[in-house]
């Protein structure tokens, strides 16, 4: 069974004074247990269109999709399910402590339970000595690590996040991009939206670019990156003992090792260079 499974799904919003925008054209994708996902497109693409229909928040026009075999209209569906919204805005007169409790609760946690993850989630997401102050006087970090924190709680199967990393500092990012490695490791599925490649190149299995509505390509990542090698990067030793650093194209590396070892030369190093994943989304986005 996929996790996520979605079918043409389109989504038009109807504004006033006539005014339509088709955020959504048939968008269909299928996620796999245990996958990292990777949601790529530009402000305004339609990433979070997506993953409101996702999580019932908004209906489609048209097309459905389904969560570890659930129909998304179904209120089931979403049991199994952690949601980071785009805009994370809680009940911030509550502390991080209360409201975490108050999501256990949702879930229908029992209180052991919810007191022993709220521990966890608080210390890994470094919020503990937070704990008790009330979310209303959070930075914009805080605010974001309580919004992980929460969909960690109840250990879903699914995550859906609205792009986790944004309003984090070096160190959240880097952090909410072990917690995603965990969970894939955990045999979880990670669907989340970006608009930054580097999040993609780092953690995701695959990757859907997405741009006016229209998914333009799922790909994996090892596969964009390894068609993107170039040449590498070389350096050898010569017989005397200096160092040369060269730059040898694809199609002549094997060629240049021979030769090299013809003279007497040793490599220190050979790295590939390689068009990165930024490269390749504004190829995509551009077409
Ligand atoms: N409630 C809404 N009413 C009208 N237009 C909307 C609404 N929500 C989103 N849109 C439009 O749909 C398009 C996609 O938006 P969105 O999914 O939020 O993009 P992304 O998350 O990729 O930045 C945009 O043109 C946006 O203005
Ligand atoms: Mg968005």
């Amino acid at each position: 069974m996929s996790a996520i499974e979605i079918t043409e799904l389109s989504k038009t919003f109807k504004g006033k004074r006539g005014a339509v925008v088709e955020a959504l054209n048939g968008v269909s994708l299928t996620v796999g247990q245990g996958e990292v996902f990777g949601f790529l497109g530009p402000n305004g693409a339609g990433k979070s269109t997506t993953i409101k229909c996702l999580v019932g928040l908004i209906q489609p026009s048209s097309g459905n999709a389904t969560i570890m075999g659930k129909a998304i209209s179904a209120a089931d569906a979403r049991k199994t399910v952690g949601y980071l919204p785009e805009n994370p805005a809680y009940y911030d007169y509550l502390s991080a402590e209360e409201y975490l409790h108050f999501v256990g609760r949702v879930f229908q946690m029992p209180e052991a339970l919810i007191a022993q993850r709220t521990e966890e989630m608080l210390k890994l997401l470094e919020l503990w000595d937070a704990r008790k102050r009330q979310i209303r006087g959070f930075s914009k970090g805080m605010v974001q690590r309580v919004g992980v924190a929460q969909t960690l709680i109840h250990d879903p199967d699914v995550y859906i996040l609205d792009e986790p990393m944004s309003g984090l500092d070096p160190i959240g990012r880097a952090l909410v991009k072990d917690i995603i490695l965990d969970l894939k490791k955990r045999g979880k599925c990670v669907f989340f939206s970006t608009h930054i490649t580097d999040d993609v190149e780092k953690v995701c299995d695959r990757v859907g670019v997405i741009n006016k509505g229209r998914l333009l390509v799922v790909e994996s990542v090892e596969n964009i990156l390894q068609r993107g090698v170039e040449g590498y990067a070389v350096r050898v030793i010569n017989k005397d003992g200096q160092g040369e650093n060269l730059f040898v194209e694809k199609i002549n590396l094997q060629s240049f090792i021979q030769q090299s070892i013809q003279h007497q030369q040793s490599i220190e190093k050979i790295e590939p260079r390689r068009k990165d994943m930024e490269a390749f989304f504004l190829e995509i986005v551009a077409q």
